[in-house]
């Protein structure tokens, strides 16, 4: 178990969705946090939550795509509270359409997002994280938690770009898994399925999939944002979220060709509509 209570946490994406509960539920725990997202309103918004709740909290706008911006976070974080303990990844950005539709442009932002922005605030905090650990008592560990996505362990059709980037994420926390043992740093990973976080289609890259998500019956956000928080306290290694993200991630190791047959169906599925739809 991982007592929160008095640790500096830097939560990423904190503006909406799950980061946004995610921080919220780990001020009822009693963490100091530290919160980015580019949308200073909501940030500030949240920052006037917490503190009316008595937690102790600071915000740090930025863009994480950007060097500059990723330095001032950390460092503002170093200034303003003079440790760090936990860096919670939950940033991202999703594009929703077909490969061949799709731009260069497009695959580039989403793996600066997604991929190249975490793996370099890891990087920054990292040396962070090891004095925290090196400075503990009670065997308290620091820790990263990576929110990737079931997208990074099986490649869903439609979503190819958003995939690739989060099967880069989860090999880049399974291999630091192993090289931060070294450092008392633990690394989880988190992986939902399809969320109802804030206007999620309003913030999708591209919204032009041809594949049926269930956007009304995805999960609440709050219900990941519980598991997150859990993953951190309970120290789990990885996590999938949720029934369907359960069921893919089970499947994958169990069933692959049921897994595999069931995403060709839903291309089938809408290529026959097509074939209808240009005949008629
Ligand atoms: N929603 C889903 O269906 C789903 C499913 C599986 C995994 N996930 C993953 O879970 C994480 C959180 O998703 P969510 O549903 O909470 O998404 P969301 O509601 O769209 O929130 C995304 C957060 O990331 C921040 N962000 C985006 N681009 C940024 C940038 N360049 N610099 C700094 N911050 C940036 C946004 O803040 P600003 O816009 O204010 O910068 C926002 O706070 C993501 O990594 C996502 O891939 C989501």
């Amino acid at each position: 178990m991982r007592d929160v209570r008095g640790r500096v946490v830097l939560v990423t994406g904190a503006s909406r969705g799950i980061g946004r509960r995610v921080a919220t539920r780990l001020a009822e725990r009693g963490a100091i946090l530290a919160l980015t997202a580019r949308s200073t309103d909501d940030l500030t918004k949240l920052l006037d939550e917490l503190r009316a709740t008595g937690a102790q909290a600071e915000a740090f706008p930025g863009d994480l795509t950007e060097p500059v911006a990723r330095e001032r976070i950390v460092s503002g974080t170093i200034a303003r509270f003079g440790q760090l303990d936990v860096l919670m990844n939950c940033a991202g950005v999703c594009s929703f359409g077909e490969f061949s539709t799709s731009t260069e442009a497009i695959v580039r932002r989403v793996m600066e997002v997604n991929f190249f922005a975490p793996l370099e605030m890891i990087r920054l905090c990292t040396p962070y994280l090891t004095r925290s650990f090196e400075t503990s008592r009670n065997g308290w560990k620091p820790a990263v938690v990576n929110v990737a996505s079931i997208c990074g362990r099986w490649g869903i059709p439609s979503m190819s770009e958003h995939c690739a980037s989060k099967h880069a994420f989860v090999g880049l926390t399974e291999s630091l898994r192993g090289e931060f043992e070294r450092f008392g740093i633990d690394t989880l990973l988190v992986l939902p399925g399809l969320v109802r976080s804030d206007d999620l289609q309003k913030h999708l890259l591209r919204n032009e999939g041809k594949i049926h998500l269930n956007f009304e019956g995805a999960q609440p956000p709050d219900e990941v944002a519980d598991a997150v928080v859990k993953s951190l306290v309970k120290n789990r290694v990885e996590k999938a979220v949720g029934f369907a993200s359960w069921g893919v991630w089970f499947g994958k190791r169990f069933f692959p060709r049921g897994v595999r047959f069931f995403m060709q169906r839903k291309v089938w599925k809408y290529a026959k509509r097509e074939k209808t739809e240009t005949m008629a």
